[in-house]
């Protein structure tokens, strides 16, 4: 799975999508994160389909939403809209008290079915991955949560690295508040980076896949640029000093 891929949360469907998607694959991007709840599948698709880039190439997410009782027909609904035969994540969006073991399942049948290559979760909680591990369920691939320094969810983090579950920060950028906070601020400007390329470096250094959003080419190409600097131990603590919740954020936006 790719260490970096672009979010498209919020871009509206149609040609904002469509370009996005495509600066993204240009900018050497091979993950997209999508979801039926973005209602922008079928723009993803169509930039997919226009691109150079083979199929293979690319790693597509889409989610779930839970509130359907079949995850066979809402995945072949995204398929269609996506124009693809399979994708490369398929992930529950949020936790559902009681129903989420029965999509579990579901899940797990589509992917032997090979319309997902994986399956995963988001929003998922230390308590949620623990009381499917002790069910017997197959180890979800990987757990989407929201993850920046001033979230820093360090102990879900440590359980999804010791359990081999590929830990993906969404809204690393604190959706763009996070790029004028002092101290990150202060850190971009000692190393001459971008607020945005330290806060998406300071996850990736924390073993997270980033998957940024933006809608400007200028922004989808410098948050690409995140591979060739390191940041020191002095600047990861004092980013992981920006922690607001004590390790144990919860939160959910799309
Ligand atoms: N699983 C879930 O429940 C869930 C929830 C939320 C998000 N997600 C996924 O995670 C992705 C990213 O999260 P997000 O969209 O919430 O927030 P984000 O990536 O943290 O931040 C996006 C915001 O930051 C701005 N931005 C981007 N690059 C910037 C830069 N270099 N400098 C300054 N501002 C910049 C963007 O504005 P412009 O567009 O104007 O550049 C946008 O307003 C989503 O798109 C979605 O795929 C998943």
């Amino acid at each position: 799975m790719p260490v970096l891929g672009l979010g498209v949360w919020q871009l509206a469907s149609g040609r904002e999508t469509e370009q996005a998607v495509e600066w993204a694959l240009d900018a050497g991007y091979r993950l997209i994160d999508t979801a039926s709840l973005y209602r922008n599948e079928a723009s993803v698709g169509a930039a997919l389909k226009r691109s150079d880039v083979p199929r293979e190439q690319v790693f597509v997410t889409t989610k779930l939403m839970p509130t359907h009782p079949s995850a066979a027909r809402e995945l072949a609904k995204s398929l269609k809209r996506l124009e693809l035969d399979y994708v490369d994540l398929y992930l529950i969006h949020w936790p559902v008290p009681l129903v989420s073991a029965r999509y579990w399942r579901q899940l797990e049948s589509l992917r032997a079915q090979g319309l997902a290559r994986a399956i995963g979760v988001s929003n998922y909680g230390r308590d949620h991955l623990q009381a499917m591990a002790r069910s017997g369920a197959a180890t979800p691939a990987v757990d989407q949560v929201q993850f920046s320094p001033f979230r820093f969810r360090r102990r879900l983090l440590d359980y999804c690295l010791e359990h081999g579950i590929v830990f993906e920060a969404y809204s690393p950028l604190e959706r763009g508040r996070a790029v004028s906070d002092p101290t990150v601020v202060q850190v971009a400007e000692r190393i001459e980076r971008s607020p945005a390329q330290v806060l998406l470096r300071w996850a990736i250094q924390h073993q997270a896949v980033v998957i940024p959003k933006s809608s400007r080419e200028d922004r989808i190409r410098s948050n690409a640029r995140v591979f060739d600097f390191e940041l020191g131990d002095d600047d990861m603590r004092q980013l992981d000093r920006l922690d607001r919740t004590n390790g144990t954020a919860s939160a959910r936006g799309g």
